[in-house]
């Protein structure tokens, strides 16, 4: 029998769902969605097909014409596959802060990557105040670019959509109706919003939980008293134009050695190397299960958002040592070769 996709894109969603027996072993069970599955490695493939497909049927994206957005590299990556596969051109602004993995994949995937200087963040941790210097340059991208479709995912309702009709019915058909609780982390909120609206039609008394990093946890009400976090793609800081409250049941923080601890724990024990939001969203479903707020045998559904070859380990001793040494020796070579000005750092 044929058995053969037509394009990326229909290697888009539809995940599989992976049990979490050897991490958490009981009571209760902790299932989680291979988000970093999809063909742009992230959870925002999904956003990306929805949008997309929309502006076009809207006529608001006209075939083949050019597409800018600002991101966090993961909704680039996704807007890279889509893009490429319909043969649009695309342009992406990041934040310098971001991870260049991300920079180098979008750019493979034929992007173009425009990357917006740090104001307060440091590498790997990107703040709102770096979120909004990275809109103001996607703006004036736009306005450089006759024709050019803004994705403008914080404010795309399509962002929401794309959960509600395919991430949602996902794990309520994989979990047989048995989905005790949901956490996630949220960014724009399209994932935590889509989900747990279509979970809350189906049962309204399933947990929907918001992981929040500490010192940044805007959605619970609290003043920010850290911006900078490893949670790249998600705690910005604010309560996001498409986040509302009433799907929400509670918040769980999450520290950054709480999200590095089970971003390790998950590679270790589970064999799934995934993201730092992927860590923050297991350290948050073991709080929740934990906590006796959810009954003791809960399924806890969450999502693990993105593979970790998308990341350089900022955590580990023998990474900083080795860039360390290779910056060192990148500059060595710019000063002998004395081109220090036609020289691109990243
Ligand atoms: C790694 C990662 N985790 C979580 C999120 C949050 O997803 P959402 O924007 O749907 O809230 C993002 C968003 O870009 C992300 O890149």
């Amino acid at each position: 029998m044929k058995n053969i996709k037509e394009s990326a894109l229909e290697l888009i969603g539809n995940t599989p769902m992976v049990a979490l027996d050897r991490l958490w072993p009981g009571p209760g069970r902790m299932l989680a969605k291979c988000e970093f599955m999809n063909p742009g490695a992230s959870i925002k493939d999904r956003t990306s097909l929805s949008m997309i497909t929309r502006a076009l049927k809207r006529g608001t994206l006209q075939p083949n014409g050019p597409i800018i957005e600002m991101s966090s590299g993961n909704q680039g990556c996704g807007l890279a596959v889509v893009s490429a596969v319909l043969g649009h051109s695309l342009t992406i602004a990041m934040s310098a802060g971001n991870s260049p993995q991300r920079a180098v994949m979008m750019r493979a995937l034929g992007a173009r990557v425009v990357l917006a200087p740090q104001v307060e963040g440091r590498p790997g941790s990107v703040t709102q105040a770096d979120a909004i210097e990275t809109e103001l340059l996607a703006q004036q991208l736009v306005a450089e670019t006759p024709g050019a479709y803004y994705v403008d995912q914080f404010n795309n309702a399509n962002n929401c959509r794309a959960h509600e009709e395919t991430t949602g019915p996902e794990i309520w058909r994989q979990t047989a109706g048995q989905v005790g609780a949901f956490v996630a982390c949220v960014g724009t909120g399209g994932a935590f919003m889509g989900i747990s609206r279509y979970l809350k039609r189906q049962n309204p008394g399933i947990v929907c939980v918001v992981a929040e990093p500490a010192g940044a946890q805007t959605i619970k009400g609290l003043a920010i008293a850290e911006p900078r976090h490893l949670l790249q793609g998600s705690g910005y800081g604010v309560v996001p134009n498409l986040f509302t409250y009433d799907t929400m049941d509670g918040t769980v923080s999450v520290t950054d050695d709480e999200a590095v601890k089970y971003r390790d724990l998950l590679a270790r024990k589970e064999g799934l190397y995934v993201g730092y939001t992927s860590g923050a969203n297991v350290a948050a479903a073991v709080k929740l299960l934990e906590s006796g707020q959810v009954p003791a045998d809960a399924w806890v559904v969450t999502l693990l958002n993105d593979t970790g070859l998308k990341y350089p380990d900022q955590t580990r001793k023998e990474y900083v040592g080795y860039t360390s040494g290779a910056y060192v020796a990148a500059a060595v070579k710019m000063f002998e070769s004395k081109k220090v000005n036609g020289w691109s750092l990243y």
